[in-house]
């Protein structure tokens, strides 16, 4: 078995393979099946991306050669599952460039990662009349757990505004920032609009004062380089079924001093340096964070779905993507009475919009009879929804396997649904 710290050296210094859309495709055997007696396009990736064949197999293998429990055991099955699962750790710190292995607590996704950071954190440091700032723009998950230690502590939640385009209003920001803010949690980049949002200015802003920040990184680790140490975040959360790993598992990367500082999230195996009835001592990082057996198989496959993304040149996918978004935002723009939800300056691969007099709903199941699979609904921000005084709208979300065709066939089908709806 390979050492992990060998592993990375030899991917950083390994030259990248060329990215091809078109062989990429390949990898990824459901972008072969139809849906509805159509071919399947996929545009649903924002809310999971599909996987290729190689974390498919890293599952199959596991189960069928290596599993057993991690951490505990000294026979020979458990020592290799242990360093497995130590070795995807490495990769995923590698992809961050975390200072640390022990800062990566490997999660359940970004839902459980933030729950942590304000379980812990939150419940450690609010006091009544603190405050944590968020912004319009956030997903469900990075609202409800701080909504509740907030009722819970008697500190309050306050909100960065956005424009009209989807962009945070810095000028507001700053003026909301001051002496009891205790956290700024705010999402990288928009599920809803796509928006990448300037986290370096966020950041440093909060540092200002003192404050940490955390982001929610779940949108943005599949569509752009993510260095915490460049950007000197304190925590950040992101899920693997987004960057085609498995689902049900992701990490939360945490500064070591303030994860040290924290009490842990849950109590049980693996956490513990020392239990008696009278007095409990706990392990160190990360496992502290680490109560109870983890999702063993697909937290090795998360290494694996790391390692295929890597494989490619980031740039590379970064302009396909960007060239995919400005196709569709062009063709779809042609199209009378469709409305772009979300137009700030810097955006990933996402577009929602709606159709004036018909439904997302509507919308949604018209294409979906035609094989196109998109995502429609307030997409886990409702108050970003009321923000815009609507609905919900229809979001396509374009992964590194899409391609124009995709585009194609997602504008003759809103085309069609328009001529039914309409
Ligand atoms: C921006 C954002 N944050 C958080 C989440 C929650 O991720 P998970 O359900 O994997 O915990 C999502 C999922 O859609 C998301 O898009």
């Amino acid at each position: 078995m390979n050492h992990p710290a060998s592993n990375i050296q030899a991917t950083e210094l390994m030259s990248k393979v060329p990215f091809n859309v078109e062989k990429v495709r390949k990898d990824f055997p459901i972008l072969a099946r139809s849906v509805n007696g159509s071919p399947l396009i996929y545009l649903d990736s924002g809310a999971s991306s599909q996987k290729p064949r190689q974390v498919i197999e890293r599952v199959s293998d596991y189960y069928s050669r290596e599993h057993a429990n991690i951490h505990r055991g000294v026979h020979h099955l458990s020592q290799e599952a242990t360093q497995a699962y130590e070795d995807a750790r490495e990769i995923i710190r590698g992809f961050i460039n975390a200072r640390h292995s022990h800062e990566v607590l490997i999660t359940k996704g970004t839902t459980d990662g933030i729950n942590l950071v304000a379980s812990s954190f939150g419940r450690k440091n609010l006091q009544p009349g603190d405050e944590v700032i968020l912004s319009t723009m956030e997903h469900h998950s990075n609202i409800v757990p701080w909504q509740m230690i907030c009722e819970e502590k008697g500190a309050r939640v306050r909100v960065i505004p956005i424009s009209e385009a989807g962009e945070l209003d810095m000028d507001a920001y700053r003026e909301l920032l001051g002496e009891r803010t205790r956290l700024v949690a705010v999402v990288h980049v928009s599920n809803t609009l796509g928006t990448i949002n300037p986290v370096e200015e966020l950041i440093s802003l909060a540092h200002e004062q003192g404050v940490p920040v955390l982001l929610d990184g779940a949108q943005a680790v599949p569509h752009m380089h993510v260095d915490v140490q460049a950007l000197d975040v304190d925590f950040y959360a992101f899920s693997a079924h987004k960057v085609f790993g498995p689902t049900g598992v992701g990490i939360l990367y945490g500064k070591e001093d303030l994860l040290n500082e924290m009490p842990p999230y849950q109590g049980g195996g693996d956490m513990i340096e020392k239990v008696t009835f009278e007095k409990t001592t706990y392990n160190t990082l990360p496992h502290k964070f680490e109560a109870g057996t983890p999702n063993i198989a697909d937290g090795i496959a998360f290494g694996v779905a790391i390692e295929y993304y890597c494989q490619f040149d980031e740039a590379e996918i970064q302009a396909h993507e960007q060239d995919i978004l400005e196709y569709a935002t062009e063709k779809l723009g042609e199209i009378d009475g469709l409305t772009i939800v979300g137009t700030a300056r810097h955006k990933v691969s996402v577009i929602s919009f709606n159709l004036e007099g018909a439904h997302p709903f509507d919308v949604g199941t018209i294409l979906d009879q035609q094989g196109i699979a998109v995502r429609t609904g307030h997409h886990c921000t409702q108050p970003l929804m009321d923000f815009y005084g609507i609905p919900g709208t229809v979001r396509a979300s374009f992964a590194m396997y899409n391609n124009r065709a995709d585009v194609d066939a997602l504008v003759a089908g809103v085309k069609r649904a328009a001529k039914m709806l309409l």
